[in-house]
């Protein structure tokens, strides 16, 4: 989309009067921004923004999100239709192409997963490589980085259909290598993915079932189209969310013409941070140091006190500031699983109660802080026997279907420049160098 200013912005210096214009831009949807590139050679001055909370630093035709009112898009979609009616892999195909497949089309998307969903033998030894009690998410860095010297076909990153095949093998090997990892931090053997299972049939397959024989845990667990629908409504929800840290990175990485794997590898170390995706993990970690609904008034304290580094992980968001939509999705979807499973799980209790105290409390009510989309998917994922240790490994899969769309999106852009911030300087001025004696050092 070519986007043509239709209104300015003037800027005016009041140290020498000076006066610019900078054109306002208006996307489709969402806020205008101000195009600040002239800024510099026009007046002398960078814009300090840490955090980016005030920066487009793209312009992206892939997800939009309003955060006053909790509105989630992919591709024009709303996340709560997609997550009614669709499923992850066709949502994938939705955020890499800009349109919704046809029948065929996405038989021979689901096709082309399939086919690229196989990795090479010699990757296995990457995985060996790690101990047995290796953070999962410290495997997938490396493993998904360690791609990039597997493949040296179609890796011209100019050519599209290198690209294509490139973001394919992505989406399709991260299942396989996630739930190779988890299979050696438990010394069971790998189970290789089946031609006749879906996308998440497949994964919970991978990380679940023994090769010698189906070995079902709480009989055919892993099997249970709940716990398969479940899975897909996860990964639908977590699949993309705009310019996030994780895919921020991932866009930085790719301006440079770096190897695509070695940019979505860039992209998995930031989501493992407990700000972003490590949120997850971080909130059942939480919640059982909780332990009980009568401590929740001290750990609520212990947020709210500025000498605490304690945050209530899974509270808060960036860009949300009524309700993240995710949420209130995964919310009822925890409701509905746990009800089916009759298990009254106290997790679940415990966290339902730390919500209400918090959505209660003047602190969070006045700061917009309200449970995102980490704080219940932590439960389902639990329900689904996942480990807590591979909860943001979870995130990551399903993030590979957003982190890939964009670096195509990126890489198609014949405008795009290599990115690199400026800064505001506030180190030692200038000085001449004395040696040791001068300096009267001992
Ligand atoms: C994800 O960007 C994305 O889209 C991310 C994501 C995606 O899909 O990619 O949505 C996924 O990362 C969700 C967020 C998961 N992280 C957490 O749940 C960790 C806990 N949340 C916080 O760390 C925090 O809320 C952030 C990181 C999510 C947002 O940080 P901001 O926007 O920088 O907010 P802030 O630090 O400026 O906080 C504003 C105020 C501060 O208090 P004051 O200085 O104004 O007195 O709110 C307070 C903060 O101390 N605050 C919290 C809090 N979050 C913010 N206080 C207690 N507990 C919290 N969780």
């Amino acid at each position: 989309m070519v986007i043509v200013p239709k209104k300015t912005i003037t800027v005016s210096d009041s140290s020498n009067e000076k006066s610019v214009e900078f054109p306002l831009l208006d996307g489709t949807l969402g806020q205008p921004t101000v195009d600040i590139q002239s800024l510099s050679p026009n007046m002398g001055y960078f814009t300090f923004d840490p955090g980016f909370a005030s920066t487009a630093s793209c312009k992206s035709d892939i997800t939009f999100i309003n955060g006053e009112e909790g509105i989630l898009l992919y591709r024009g979609y709303p996340i709560d239709q997609l997550a009614e009616k669709s499923n992850f892999l066709e949502v994938s195909y939705l955020l890499m192409n800009g349109e919704l497949p046809t029948s065929a089309e996405f038989a021979t998307y689901e096709g082309e997963i399939k086919w690229y969903s196989k990795i090479h033998e010699k990757l296995r030894g990457f995985i060996e490589g790690f101990h047995y009690d290796a953070h999962p998410m410290a495997m997938m860095v490396g493993v998904v980085g360690s791609l990039s010297a597997f493949y040296h076909s179609e890796m011209d990153v100019d050519d599209p259909e290198h690209r294509r095949i490139s973001a394919l093998r992505m989406l399709a090997k991260m299942p396989i290598i996630a739930a190779a990892c988890y299979k050696h931090s438990k010394g069971d053997p790998y189970v290789y993915p089946r031609g006749d299972l879906g996308y998440c049939e497949n994964f919970l397959n991978m990380m679940f079932a023994r090769p010698s024989e189906h070995f079902f845990i709480d009989e055919g667990q892993y099997m249970d189209p709940v716990a398969v629908k479940a899975l897909d409504l996860l990964f639908i929800l977590h699949a993309d969310h705009e310019q996030n840290a994780s895919t921020s990175t991932v866009r930085l990485a790719s301006s440079t013409g770096a190897n695509p794997y070695a940019c979505i590898a860039a992209g998995i170390a930031a989501l493992w941070g407990p700000a972003h995706g490590g949120a997850n993990e971080a909130v059942l970690s939480m919640l059982e140091e909780i332990g009980t609904i009568d401590r929740i008034p001290e750990f609520i304290a212990r947020a709210k006190d500025k000498d605490d580094p304690f945050r209530l992980m899974g509270f808060g968001h960036r860009v949300y500031k009524n309700f993240d939509p995710r949420a209130t999705i995964i919310r009822k979807t925890c409701h509905e699983l746990l009800e089916k499973r009759s298990t009254v799980d106290p997790l679940f209790e415990l966290a339902m109660g730390l919500e209400q105290v918090a959505l209660n409390d003047d602190y969070f009510v006045e700061r917009k802080l309200y449970p995102n989309v980490d704080f219940y998917s932590g439960v389902i994922y639990k329900a689904l026997n996942i480990p807590v240790e591979m909860f943001t490994v979870m995130f990551t899969i399903a993030r590979t279907a957003g982190w890939v769309s964009h670096w195509l999106e990126l890489m198609a852009d014949p405008s795009r420049r290599i990115g690199r911030p400026r800064q505001l300087y506030t180190g030692s001025g200038m000085r001449d160098y004395t040696s040791v004696d001068d300096r009267g050092g001992a």
